[in-house]
């Protein structure tokens, strides 16, 4: 491990290049980035970096962004077939459709997309800032895609305004249910419960806080418990045990992995970086429209 180490460093070095891992990364890959975190902040970094090559450990829309985000810069991923699988659930004609209904409508778009529906939308949100974004949106109508379980939290947390759920989701959040949530408290009752909103409406009402990873992270690390039960992929396990090594993390069910994003690991990225292989394109025209609702999230939720 540590010859590989030494062997990103020198090529970083040589090739002006940083490495930004999400939270979900493989451990010993989120310990040799450079930057680390959740959707929202990659993308700040990503927008700001001054390095001439971004390595980005996450999943194709997490690569797109950024290229959206730097497009003079190279952006390579680790492995280039990692995917989400929630970022290709909407339709271009059902947006077009409710956009014929409803003259004022916003198309909010969960970062979690392809650069495709990105061109479809208004603005985008990640967990982080959705609500607020939202709320700070003139439209009274709103339709929220593609992740059907965030939507739903905005729209509780918004219920001034008309927002319109779509049917996407995640799979590998959507598959914890109330019984796994149920008997994890049964088995640590002085645990407080948090969860990410991509989870679905009968695991959020069961639980103490809710939010991105980096606000789980954060929540974990200002509260005065000692014990959490955690319903997100099991990548941030990293963070929150470096933080509180004394506190005690138990996920909310065996096995909550994202596989693709575990594709990114440090072999990877070291071959990457030496081939420069798996460089993200987006095709000109489609970059400088789905640029837009990047760029007004960044705007907004300043
Ligand atoms: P965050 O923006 O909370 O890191 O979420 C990204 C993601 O893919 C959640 O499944
Ligand atoms: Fe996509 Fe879900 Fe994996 Fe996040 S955890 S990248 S939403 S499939």
């Amino acid at each position: 491990m540590e010859e590989l180490r030494n062997k990103i460093e020198k090529l970083k070095k040589k090739k002006n290049a940083v490495i930004l891992a999400h939270y979900y990364a493989p451990s010993e890959t989120q310990a040799l980035a450079d930057f680390v975190g959740d959707s929202y902040y990659l993308a700040k970094v990503a927008r700001g970096t001054d390095a001439d090559v971004v390595v980005f450990a996450g999943v194709g829309f997490m690569g797109e962004s950024a290229k959206l985000l730097c497009p003079d810069k190279k952006v390579l991923m680790p492995d280039a077939a990692a995917d989400c699988a929630m970022a290709h659930m909407a339709s271009a004609e059902k947006i077009r459709a409710l956009r014929s209904e409803y003259p004022d409508l916003a198309v909010v778009c969960y970062i979690n997309s392809t650069a495709a529906l990105k061109c479809e939308s208004d603005v985008c949100v990640t967990s982080s800032n959705a609500v607020k974004i939202v709320k700070r949106l003139p439209n009274k109508n709103i339709f929220f895609i593609p992740d059907g379980n965030l939507g739903a939290f905005v729209k509780e947390q918004v219920p001034e305004k008309n927002i319109i759920l779509n049917d996407g989701f995640c799979p590998v959040h959507a598959a914890v249910t109330k019984e796994d949530v149920l008997s994890a408290k049964k088995k640590h009752p002085r645990a407080l419960v948090l969860t990410h909103p991509e989870c679905r409406g009968e695991v959020r009402e069961l639980s103490d806080f809710l939010g991105s990873t980096a606000d789980i992270i954060d929540f974990a690390k200002r509260s005065d418990a000692d014990e959490f039960i955690i319903s997100t992929e099991d990548g941030v396990s990293f963070a929150l045990e470096s933080n509180d090594p004394e506190k005690k993390f138990y996920f909310v069910k065996e096995g909550f992995t994202c596989p693709d994003m575990k594709t990114n690991t440090p072999e990877r990225v070291l071959y990457v970086l030496e081939t420069e292989e798996n460089e993200v394109t987006v095709d000109k025209k489609i970059a400088e429209r789905a640029m837009l609702p990047l760029d007004r999230m960044l705007e907004l939720a300043k």
